[in-house]
């Protein structure tokens, strides 16, 4: 097969991670980034338009005779740059805009669970403060979600009837996310582990990565206030091959089938943020992309050609590919400016990034990071992600950490913590597939 470019929309640290990945593909020749940054700059050329500029990032790759585009993030997908890039003759690998909606309204996923029987929270759809009010009359607990999409902080566990009707008014009427909590959802407070499972799909057949955990809890022991993820790890000891047999079948495959029998086939990357509850798995969320930490932990273990399964997800032909995946397990540690996920300061000058890239087993992810004056300086809340690997849990943490011990940035901070519950339940299993 003749070579072709890449264009990879987005610029933060799972972007980085597609890149790099992308690049080491047999079918690509060279790699776009739009916006990148200046890690992303070192393997891509970035290109400074928009991730959801869709006009703009149509032009560039007409321009460019693009042979394949690659999503990172939801919001462009939201918006249907899917369906825009297919009129014109284009190849992108992603959800369509009716796909997408499985991520872009919390009310359409759980109405496909419901119908596809997929064991999700209870929950019931709240649309003015006066229902939000009698159901905290009603209930000591419950989870409120904005409807739509809220940049993953859209989410309010309340343990008290109080926090329930707080959550409800800086939902439905302070707004604080304007459009996004017309509708709002409350749901069952479910308790127990979480895992990310995260697969790829051409509209029929998914094929699994090593199951991974987040850490969304800004600080260590998962206190203080969620944000996009400070670290992730993969594969999660406790998520045994059955369990994700049953997730793949019961879930993924079921929610597959639904969408298809609705005439909004899923090709791209399913994420299925779930709650393992007394061993069962419990649906939170649907994502219809990758996962920002997790693409970080679970990409540089796909032994497999990435592009070739992306092809392979956009013509239908998923069924015809086996995923491989690397033995060993990778530990990623998120660097954040200090204050993050509240406010933050940026252009904080980034030191050390040669001393932990002369680390073995590690790579450096930037998540938020531009050239000034030939320096590198943060550009946003989470600035970098430490990845390291090893033959097991306890060794890809130890590498990631040896990695982040070199990095210095003023009033920079991280968790110390990541993948410590699952050493706790002792190392990490070795496959090299998944069911
Ligand atoms: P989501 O964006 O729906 O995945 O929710 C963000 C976070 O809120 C999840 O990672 C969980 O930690 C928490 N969460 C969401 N739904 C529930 C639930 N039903 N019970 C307990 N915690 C939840
Ligand atoms: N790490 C959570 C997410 O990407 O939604």
């Amino acid at each position: 097969m003749a070579k072709f470019d890449v264009l990879v929309v987005g610029g933060g640290g799972r972007e980085h991670a597609l890149v790099w990945k992308i690049a080491q593909s047999r079918l690509v020749n060279k790699v776009y980034c739009a916006p990148g940054n200046a890690g992303i700059a070192s393997i891509a050329e970035c290109v400074p338009i928009d991730a959801v500029d869709i006009g703009g990032l149509l032009k560039f790759a007409r321009q460019k005779n693009i042979g394949l585009t690659v999503v990172g993030p939801e919001a462009p997908l939201a918006l249907g740059i899917v369906n825009e890039f297919k009129k014109q003759g284009l190849r992108i690998f992603g959800p369509s805009k009716a796909a997408s909606m499985l991520e872009a309204s919390k009310a359409f996923a759980k109405k496909i669970m419901q119908e596809a029987r997929v064991p999700t929270a209870k929950f019931r759809l709240i649309s003015n403060i006066d229902e939000a009010m009698e159901f905290a009359r009603q209930n000591d607990h419950a989870v409120l979600k904005a409807d739509g999409l809220a940049g993953g902080k859209g989410v309010f566990v309340c343990r008290s009837k109080q926090e329930i009707m707080d959550a409800a008014n800086k939902l439905l009427q302070e707004r604080i996310f304007g459009a996004a909590s017309n509708m709002i959802i409350a749901e069952e407070l479910l308790e127990g582990p979480e895992v990310s499972v995260i697969g790829f799909c051409d509209g029929k057949t998914i094929r699994l990565l090593y199951p991974s955990q987040d850490h969304k809890a800004a600080f260590d022991n998962d206190s203080g206030s969620n944000t996009g993820g400070m670290g992730a790890y993969a594969p999660v000891p406790f998520v045994s091959e059955k369990l994700l047999r049953e997730v793949k079948q019961k879930i993924m495959q079921a929610v597959v089938d639904k969408m298809g029998e609705k005439r909004a086939p899923f090709v791209g990357v399913l994420y299925a943020g779930l709650m393992v509850v007394d061993g069962e798995p419990f649906v939170l969320e649907f994502n219809c992309r990758f996962g920002d930490p997790e693409a970080q932990v679970i990409l540089p273990l796909l032994e497999s050609d990435i592009v070739e399964l992306m092809l392979a997800c956009v013509e239908g032909k998923l069924l015809e590919k086996d995923v491989k995946l690397k033995s060993g397990a990778a530990t990623c540690v998120v660097m954040a400016s200090g204050g993050y996920p509240g406010s933050y300061e940026k252009g904080k000058e980034i030191f050390g990034l040669e001393d932990a890239l002369r680390e073995k087993n590690v790579v450096v992810f930037h998540a938020a990071t531009k050239l000034e004056n030939g320096k590198i300086v943060s550009s946003g809340g989470r600035v970098l992600g430490v990845t390291g690997f090893g033959k097991n849990l306890p060794d890809s943490v130890t590498a990631a950490y040896n990695a982040v011990s070199k990095v210095s940035f003023e009033k920079m901070h991280y968790r110390n913590d990541i993948g410590k519950k699952a050493l706790a339940r002792g190392g990490a299993r070795e496959w090299t597939r998944t069911p």
